[in-house]
């Protein structure tokens, strides 16, 4: 078990980044560079022990600057979208969020936490894990969000095979917030092609309806009786061309999908919520989180032909699967609808969420 630091590359800006790989007792490696706190490189055993890295990614910290797509990195201050870029809170109205999505805001903004270089608390080795400790102060009217907000983000591996994200902040004035990661995963090896034949489970009954601009209309829909049902897994090609208007509308899962029993559950202990497996590979991941819910996205903008992923591949839709465990990002235009999840830190509270991706095989 061990971590180490090494030079990444220095940014558009001037900011030197580091990558810090962790290595468990079973040689499963995980690299984290401290820009955007992204998961650059997450290698594991298939049910042969056959190493390969199961996360999409760029070759060079410059790509990472400079391409959308959020390959790997965290994302807020409020993950997906804000419809016009604007929202009301304790009667005042923040109407200058960045828009960068149609006509709105889009994960956190133009440079919010992904497009920046973190501080780094710690990274230190015990007995069982690895970690590293990043931090991200964003100050009042950052993006246009109120409140200096204070980010701790702490990842950690342990010899389970388990990547832990715990995530943390503190404001001094009222701001929305709904942190994540954004990492895209191949279980069959991030250049393997169609995630169509790989196996989803997901513990949620009803999921968010969008518009066209995949914006939440505030209709929470049960997902019994559509393509929508992950309760009992499936493979993700069984529905995906289904005639059923919201997937159509996104071009595939695009959809925040909310926990059975969410609103007793989250904040509380961590537990299953989701499973993915690759049955070729036999590689096999476990999500358990505390968080309400998760957008499941197959990668359906993953099209950007100027930005080649790693080894020279091109973007291919469907060849990944982002869990982006969090709140409800609609949550912020349906204030008060107890259907959705209360998305506001106010002073005083602790943000403190944590989400787990355990790999196996079979
Ligand atoms: C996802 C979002 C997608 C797309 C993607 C980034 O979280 O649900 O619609 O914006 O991020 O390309």
């Amino acid at each position: 078990m061990h971590i180490h630091q090494q030079f990444y590359g220095v940014t558009l800006t001037g900011a030197t980044a580091s990558l810090f790989t962790m290595k468990n007792d079973n040689g499963m490696t995980v690299s984290i560079t401290d820009f955007g706190g992204t998961i650059v490189n997450l290698i594991t055993p298939d049910r042969n022990g056959k190493m390969l890295d199961v996360v999409m990614g760029y070759d060079s910290l410059r790509d990472y600057e400079t391409a959308d797509g959020y390959l790997g990195a965290l994302v807020g201050r409020v993950a997906n979208r804000i419809a016009g870029g604007r929202f009301e809170l304790d009667d005042e109205v923040y109407d200058k969020l960045y828009i960068n999505d149609g006509e709105n805001h889009l994960h956190g903004g133009k440079v919010s936490m992904s497009y920046v270089v973190w501080g780094v608390r710690e990274f230190a080795t015990d007995d069982n894990a690895c970690r590293l400790v990043l931090t991200y102060h964003s100050p009042n009217g950052d993006e246009g969000y109120p409140g200096n907000l204070d980010v701790t983000v702490t990842y950690t591996l342990d010899n389970n095979n388990a990547l832990s994200i715990r995530y943390e902040a503190v404001t001094d004035k009222a701001t929305p917030l709904n942190l994540t990661n954004h990492a895209y995963f191949n279980l069959g090896g991030y250049a393997s092609g169609s995630i169509l034949g790989h196996e989803l489970w997901v513990d949620a009954e009803s999921f968010l309806v969008t518009d066209a601009a995949l914006i939440p209309t505030g209709e929470v829909r049960p997902v019994d009786g559509t393509p929508m049902d992950f309760r009992t897994a499936k493979p993700i090609g069984r529905d995906f061309f289904a005639d059923y208007a919201p997937l159509r509308l996104a071009g595939g899962y695009d959809h925040c999908f909310n926990f059975t029993n969410w609103k007793n559950t989250a904040g509380g202990d961590p537990i299953l919520r989701a499973i993915l497996r690759d049955p070729v590979s036999g590689r096999r991941m476990e999500v358990l989180t505390n968080q309400p819910s998760v957008q499941f996205y197959s990668a359906n903008f993953l099209k950007n032909p100027l930005f080649p992923l790693k080894g020279g591949l091109q973007q291919r839709t469907q060849t990944a699967v982002c869990l982006e465990t969090q709140n409800m990002s609609g949550s912020v235009r349906h204030q008060g609808n107890p259907d959705f999840t209360d998305c506001i830190l106010r002073p005083g509270d602790a943000f403190d969420y944590t989400t787990v991706y355990r790999f196996s095989a079979d």
